[in-house]
């Protein structure tokens, strides 16, 4: 578990890691070619290690060097071609491996993800697109089951959108499945997430032809094969986001250093509407030292796919806005259901409620308290730990592991900040 002891002002620099929803993607699409892929600034995380696995079950040898954050893939032969539900239930990205796996042997087998803490997570939207290029797919025994009938999957006009907008894992893996595709696929509705974009230029840099990256209509000539290639993916948003929020709810000065404040726009608008300074430059963002709980102010956010407020720092603006006196509403659009925590914030003396599905609305503005609170997922827990740093005494945030999913080393991070944090054996664990 974590203990943090609230009230202890952050002040310094903390460098940002690589993107773990960029690396997912990434990693499974070294499956589209025999040679040696190599990528930099990889992050050191549970979920970086478990898709890794994922791979090397696949047959894929991996090189994982952590002190240079550098993997090395290559997928020689992959005789297995099974994702197992042990692997696949832990992690819902690795889902990815299904359009890669599939395009470059005609065969996938891949556990159904099933449900998840932040809501239902449907793949109904991946399957539709490889059908669309012309794949076999039944779901068998919790197993997807995908196979190409002639030599190649088909290249084809699509629509990727579901109920919510478009879909970053859809996109993810239509894109990788149509660069070995036979012709040209164009896909409408694609996501623009920074994370898709990078994937793109992973799947450039391995020779394919892909161009509308950042755009919701992305076209793609397919190639016969691919090849190994060196890569560094980008920042991670969300954490830098999360740090930046970090900065703001305590009212510190803290620089987020090696980010692209390119990819934050949104939060950055949203922060300095509710009164939070800010700096930012090439590279950095940095809050300004100011008296958070004088010059907070309430704001509304609704999360929507990028540009759009994001869904995974929805949390932790909760966090931020119990702290801002006044009613904020927040509007979850991507999962509406994605709010376990708040009853661990209300544990801590905030005052939140549902309104319609969806929504949530904060009466800001209260001093917090610290309490043992249970983390339900990655996001949620960063919500808390950002929670604990202004609350009164002692917050214990159990099932930590949530937040190794996502990022790396949080205790060293904020402590580096100033925070007093510390990971403690968990009593409710093992
Ligand atoms: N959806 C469908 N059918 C599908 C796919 C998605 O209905 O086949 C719905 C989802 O239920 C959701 C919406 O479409 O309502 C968007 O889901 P999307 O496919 O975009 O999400 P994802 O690819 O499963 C990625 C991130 C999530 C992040 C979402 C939204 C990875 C590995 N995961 O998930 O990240 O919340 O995009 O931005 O990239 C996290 O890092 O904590 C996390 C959950």
């Amino acid at each position: 578990m974590l203990v943090v002891e609230g009230g202890h002002p952050l002040d310094g620099v903390v460098t940002c890691s690589g993107s773990k929803n960029a690396f997912l993607p990434i990693a499974a699409a070294a499956l589209l070619t025999t040679e040696e892929v190599t990528v930099r600034r990889v992050p050191d995380l549970a979920d970086v290690r478990l898709i890794l696995n994922i791979l090397k079950g696949l047959g894929c040898e991996i090189f994982h060097d952590r002190p240079t954050s550098t993997v090395r893939i290559q997928a020689r032969e992959l005789p297995l071609g099974e994702a197992g539900w042990e692997d696949v239930r832990k992690m819902r990205g690795s889902v990815y491996v299904l359009g890669p796996l599939l395009a470059r042997t005609g065969t996938a087998k891949v556990s159904l993800p099933g449900g998840c803490v932040i809501g239902q997570r449907p793949i109904d939207i991946h399957l539709r697109g490889l059908q669309d290029l012309g794949a076999d797919v039944a779901i068998d025994h919790g197993h997807v089951v995908a196979s190409v009938p002639g030599s190649r999957l088909r290249g084809k006009h699509l629509y990727l959108g579901g109920p919510s907008g478009s879909s970053v894992g859809a996109t993810g893996n239509i894109m990788m499945a149509a660069c070995l595709a036979e012709g040209e696929t164009i896909i409408e509705g694609a996501a623009c997430e920074p994370e898709i974009v990078d994937l793109g230029g992973f799947l450039k840099a391995m020779g394919a032809k892909i161009e509308g990256l950042g755009s919701p209509r992305i076209c793609i000539q397919g190639v016969e094969q691919l090849s190994g290639c060196e890569y560094e993916i980008i920042p991670d948003r969300i954490e830098a986001g999360t740090y930046v929020i970090a900065g703001a709810m305590t009212g510190g000065r803290v620089k987020v250093e090696g980010c692209e404040p390119g990819h934050l726009s949104v939060l950055l608008a949203r922060l300095h509407e509710a009164g939070v300074p800010l700096e930012m430059g090439k590279g950095f963002i940095e809050t300004q030292s100011f008296d958070a709980r004088e010059g907070l102010r309430a704001t509304d956010v609704t999360t929507l796919p990028y540009p759009g407020f994001p869904t995974d720092l929805q949390a932790q603006w909760m966090a931020l806005m119990t702290q801002a006196p006044g009613i904020s509403v927040i509007t979850e659009k991507i999962y509406p259901d994605r709010y376990m925590h708040m009853p661990e914030l209300l544990r801590l003396g905030a005052e939140l409620r549902r309104q319609n599905a969806g929504t949530a609305i904060v009466q800001g503005g209260k001093p917090l308290s610290g309490a043992p609170v249970m983390a339900s997922d990655l996001r949620a827990s960063a919500a808390l730990v950002l929670a604990g740093l202004i609350a009164q005494d002692e917050t214990e945030i159990h099932r930590v592991y949530h937040i190794d999913r996502g990022y790396e080393r949080i205790e060293e991070r904020l402590g580096g900040l100033g925070a007093v944090i510390r990971r403690e054996s968990d009593p409710w664990e093992g």
